[in-house]
């Protein structure tokens, strides 16, 4: 149903052709808002695109130059933002003997060094009031073993969120965060998970299941609404009842 909030609004979600990503464009340009989309993989971000009738272009956040690009491409098409969610992350798990600087570089630059500087290569992009949503988990906070560089670019995402939004303020423009607890998409087959460990993960959640990218994408699209507009931030938890 479309909502002023979003009616004539620009937005733009970073990994959008799967998962929580995918389902919040999906609901954003239901609500009214032109939709840009990234991803790095062109057939899928192709294909999510033509699905959801959104712009998708093919920018890989871990790679500065291709951050550049993107905003150049938006801003060209579009002009300044309204809506941004930095949405692309990876996550894999490691104790912390075994995680090679490899791995510890490929999560850090997608998750934080991307996300940092797709935020700051967008402020100058932004209308007055726009709303920015970042995609951290409760990782950041309950601290599981093995996904120290996982929960570190998480945590990081943490301190980001709360300084941009006291820098962007004076713009009237808000910042938050959402953190969500074992959710169901891809990136649970992409960490491998077999059977019983995701049996272990459902009995330790009050709730006993896993999350749904909607349960997700409808607090996001919340904290980008005019229903939030006195929300700046903050971050929402949405794990089911993990952090308690
Ligand atoms: N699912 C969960 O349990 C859970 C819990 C807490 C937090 N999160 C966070 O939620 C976010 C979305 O994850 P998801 O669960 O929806 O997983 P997903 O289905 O795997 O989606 C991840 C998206 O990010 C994109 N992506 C990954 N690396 C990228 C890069 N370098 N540049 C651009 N796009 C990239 C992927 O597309 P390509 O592979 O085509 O690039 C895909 O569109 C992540 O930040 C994740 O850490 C998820």
């Amino acid at each position: 149903m479309i909502m002023k909030s979003f009616l004539g609004k620009v937005a733009v979600v970073t990994g959008g052709n799967s998962g929580i990503g995918y389902v919040t464009a999906k609901e954003l340009k239901e609500k009214g808002a032109t939709v840009v989309i990234t991803g790095r993989r062109k057939e899928v971000i192709e294909k999510a695109a033509l699905e959801l009738g959104v712009i998708g272009l093919v920018a890989d956040q871990s790679k500065i130059s291709d951050i550049n690009e993107l905003v150049l491409k938006v801003t060209k098409q579009f002009g300044k933002i309204d809506k941004l969610l930095i949405n692309a992350g990876i996550s894999k798990v490691a104790p912390i003997e075994l995680t090679t600087e490899e791995v510890f570089d490929e999560i850090m630059n997608v998750n934080f060094k991307g996300a940092f500087f797709t935020l700051s290569m967008f402020i100058p992009h932004l209308n007055e009031k726009a709303s920015i949503v970042l995609l951290s988990s409760t990782s950041a906070t309950i601290a599981p073993a093995n996904a120290s560089v996982y929960s570190s670019s998480k945590a990081a995402l943490n301190a980001l969120m709360k300084i941009a939004a006291k820098e962007l303020a004076p713009r009237k423009i808000r910042v938050n965060s959402v953190s969500p607890g074992p959710i169901a998409t891809e990136i649970m087959n992409k960490l491998g998970l077999n059977k019983d460990i995701e049996n272990q993960m459902i009995t330790s959640l009050p709730l006993a299941r896993f999350g749904t990218p909607h349960e997700v994408a409808s607090v996001i699209t919340y904290l980008l609404s005019d229903d939030a507009t006195f929300i700046t931030g903050s971050d929402y938890v949405i794990d089911g009842g993990q952090s308690i």
